[in-house]
């Protein structure tokens, strides 16, 4: 019984598989939780204005090379393709359950670029993108696998690049959810890795994992959702001797 995750082990990380089967390798709960209402009440009630920050930041801007990096439930892929239009959307994520739900949603006149590669090690040239797309991911990953993606995210962002990150805020004392114990109790039993990311300086691991790519990050925009608990951040990525 409580190895049934075993059987989701193919090709896919460890702490995948053990801590997420049932959210997204699962083909039940990839439909369960593929409902505009279920994605609204895990993000009490913020995803629109998420997404909408998120997509506010594409506007008016180069549409080239744009990755979106692992699928996510509801609207954002095909958003994005809209936005990045007629320039093809690349997508990885290292799950084929998530690929499939994300390409049936594709609008059939814009082409998605879509790979099944794990985001640690990413199979794309460096200075590849323009444009990196992080929603939602960083606080699912366990500390080592973070590190990892923050490194391969320097390294395939081109020089002048952007990093889009929309996330959970830095850790949220103050925050009336954080202080609810119990809230806060079913939210870390959910989100196993989600303490370490709030305690995590995102700009900091950037930097670190930048040094051997000849690159730096730096935050150029902000924007708090729900009182902090949530933000979009844009850093633009710079050639260190530019
Ligand atoms: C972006 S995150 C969370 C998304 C958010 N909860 C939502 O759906 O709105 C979930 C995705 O990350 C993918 N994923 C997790 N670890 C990965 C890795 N190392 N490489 C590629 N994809 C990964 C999962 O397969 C899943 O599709």
């Amino acid at each position: 019984m409580f190895n049934i995750y075993r059987h989701f082990l193919n090709g896919t990380p460890e702490y995948l598989a053990r801590h997420y089967w049932w959210a997204y390798l699962w083909s039940k709960g990839v439909w369960f939780f593929d409902h505009q209402p279920i994605i609204n009440a895990i993000l009490f009630g913020q995803y629109k204005k998420l997404m909408k920050s998120t997509l506010a930041r594409l506007n008016n801007s180069s549409r080239e090379d744009t990755l979106q990096l692992t699928c996510v439930y509801g609207e954002l892929t095909p958003k994005l393709q809209e936005a990045v239009a007629p320039e093809p959307l690349h997508l990885a994520d290292v799950a084929m359950v998530q690929l499939e739900l994300a390409r049936s949603k594709s609008p059939g006149n814009m082409p998605l670029l879509a790979a099944r590669m794990n985001a640690e090690q990413l199979a794309y040239k460096d200075d590849s993108f323009s444009t990196i797309v992080l929603f939602f991911l960083l606080h699912e990953l366990p500390a080592r696998a973070r590190t990892n993606v923050y490194g391969e995210c320097m390294r395939v962002l081109k020089p002048g690049g952007r990093l889009l990150i929309t996330e959970y805020g830095p850790l949220p004392k103050n925050h009336l959810l954080y202080r609810i114990a119990p809230i806060r109790w079913l939210i870390t039993k959910l989100e196993p890795f989600l303490d370490g990311f709030w305690h995590e300086d995102i700009a900091s691991s950037l930097n670190e994992h930048g040094i051997s790519h000849g690159k730096k990050a730096l935050n150029i925009w902000q924007e708090d959702i729900f009182g902090g608990f949530y933000r979009v951040t844009q850093y633009t990525v710079e050639s260190r001797d530019g």
